[in-house]
């Protein structure tokens, strides 16, 4: 691996998401200087809402370079934009409308196609970006929950599809918190081209999950986020006290 990896605990949530939301600003401020564009996967789940709601408020509404940071998902569930399960369409609430995101910098994954076209059309646009980027580089941040059964986007524990090594987006079905089953998400191959990856955690439940994930045995198939290891980059895993509490016990 030549990620590496770095976690901080913080005392509250509202701790977790200001320094989540400044480290974020950094990157992009860094992205911004040196390429001139920021590329910024956001994640879905009920976690990141109030870093969304902090993102969109100033100070951060006037610091983020908006009109050059482009947005896309890390996964989506396979339902129209306008539904209450669409991630896009949080992001939309909570976050884009208020800033008043570019539409050319919106590049969600389709969820009103079928699982298959919405895959296939999210990864001829990454294929894209990638072209663009020169050294195959795609994001500069990837933002991405854990889910207590340890779920990252929508990569679920078991056994590893062929397509996950060759593909930026695949279509996959798993049910979770009775959230919509059918889902696309981006591959390890996608997000491991990332110059960072945040993993934003939060809630006692997810506490094993994250103990695992981060100092576990490693195991592919029963750890998604195992298989997270950016190739230059590196993984911050940002969490309260409840995710963390299990990690500096024996
Ligand atoms: C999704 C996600 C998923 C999420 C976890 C955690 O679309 O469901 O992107 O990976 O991050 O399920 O969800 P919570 O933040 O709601 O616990």
């Amino acid at each position: 691996m030549n990620a590496s990896s770095k976690a901080q605990i913080f005392d509250t949530i509202d701790q977790q998401i200001l320094a989540t939301a400044s480290f974020i600003l950094a990157v992009a401020e860094d992205a911004i200087n040196t390429r001139g564009r920021f590329n910024f996967v956001l994640s879905g789940g009920s976690t990141p809402a109030p870093l969304y709601k902090k993102l969109a408020l100033p100070p951060y509404a006037d610091a983020m370079p908006w009109n050059v940071t482009h947005f896309y998902w890390g996964d989506e569930r396979i339902v129209p934009p306008e539904h209450e399960g669409s991630n896009y369409g949080q992001a939309r609430r909570l976050l884009l409308d208020l800033i008043q995101a570019r539409t050319e910098n919106l590049h969600r994954i389709k969820g009103e196609l079928s699982p298959i076209g919405a895959a296939s059309d999210y990864s001829e646009r990454l294929s894209t970006l990638s072209d663009l980027s020169g050294d195959g580089t795609l994001f500069d941040l990837v933002l991405l929950g854990l889910g207590s059964d340890g779920h990252t986007a929508s990569l679920f524990p078991g056994s590893m599809k062929e397509e996950e090594r060759i593909a930026f987006a695949i279509a996959v079905s798993a049910d979770y918190g009775g959230r919509p089953a059918h889902r696309v998400t981006l591959t390890p191959r996608a997000i491991n081209r990332s110059r960072h990856v945040v993993f934003l955690v939060s809630g006692s439940e997810k506490a094993n999950a994250v103990k695992q994930s981060i100092s576990g045995e490693f195991d592919l198939q029963r750890w998604p986020a195992h298989r997270i290891h950016p190739d230059s980059g590196e993984i911050n895993w940002m969490l309260d006290a409840d995710a963390g509490a299990l990690l500096h016990t024996a």
